[in-house]
């Protein structure tokens, strides 16, 4: 078979990693989450001491981390000059933090290359999972979804994986969050045309993976 490029973008709590781990590992695909790569670069800038409000410092030292992403679903792993930073890159920290770092059209342009390069080398395909992968990362994608859940929901599955968060604030923070997401200048959060839209918000994860499953078969 040839390789299967699946594009999964949507708002955050709306299930993107859980989807695009278990849709990788039953159908033998491999998996990146840009998210973590926007997270780990975000993360370099704070251990680094840049001031994350000022994007022409943050453009100046774009280029200097190395940040490698280990595309295997039932494992993902990222490393930062050699430093695993898969637990540092969740903080609450960095999650208010990361949206103002990816805004960077100097940061996009270095995390869209190791993106596209990643994709280019999986062997039987890949599941890329972000906000802009059907947009502009990868447009020519096989199979592209876009996931969509209430915010009630969504701020709902987040504060139950962060075990005990205040579901309030969770959900203000992430309205806040995809609202500058999705108002930034360069590649903002938003379905691609030819995406198909999924609302997740009554649905188990079981559901949505068969779903997306479904989609991916029925173009290969
Ligand atoms: O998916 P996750 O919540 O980990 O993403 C963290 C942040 O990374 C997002 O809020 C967004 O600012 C940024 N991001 C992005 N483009 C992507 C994936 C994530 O700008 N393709």
């Amino acid at each position: 078979a040839q390789p299967v490029i699946v594009a999964i973008d949507g708002p955050s709590g709306t299930g993107k990693s859980s989807t695009s781990k278990a849709v990788a590992a039953q159908l033998g695909l491999s998996y990146l989450d840009t998210g973590a790569q926007y997270r780990a670069i975000t993360w370099w800038m704070v251990t680094n001491g840049i001031d994350t409000e000022d994007p022409s410092a943050i453009a100046a030292v774009a280029g200097k981390p190395e940040i490698v992403s280990g595309t295997d679903p039932a494992h993902p792993t990222i490393t930062v000059d050699g430093v695993d930073v898969s637990g540092p890159i969740r903080t609450p920290e960095i999650t208010a933090k990361v949206s103002a770092v990816s805004a960077v059209p100097e940061v996009r342009a270095r995390i869209t290359e190791l993106q596209r390069s990643l994709a280019a080398s999986a062997k039987n395909g890949i599941v890329v999972e972000g906000r802009d992968i059907g947009t502009t990362v990868l447009p020519d994608a096989d199979v592209k979804i876009f996931l969509t859940a209430s915010p009630e929901a969504r701020a709902a599955r987040r504060s139950g994986e962060l075990k005990g968060a205040d579901v309030e604030a969770t959900r203000e923070a992430l309205i806040k969050r995809d609202a500058a997401d999705s108002s930034r200048k360069t590649s903002p959060l938003a379905k691609a045309e030819d995406a198909i839209e999924v609302d997740t918000t009554d649905l188990t994860l079981a559901q949505v993976v068969e779903c997306v499953i479904t989609l991916i078969e029925e173009k290969r």
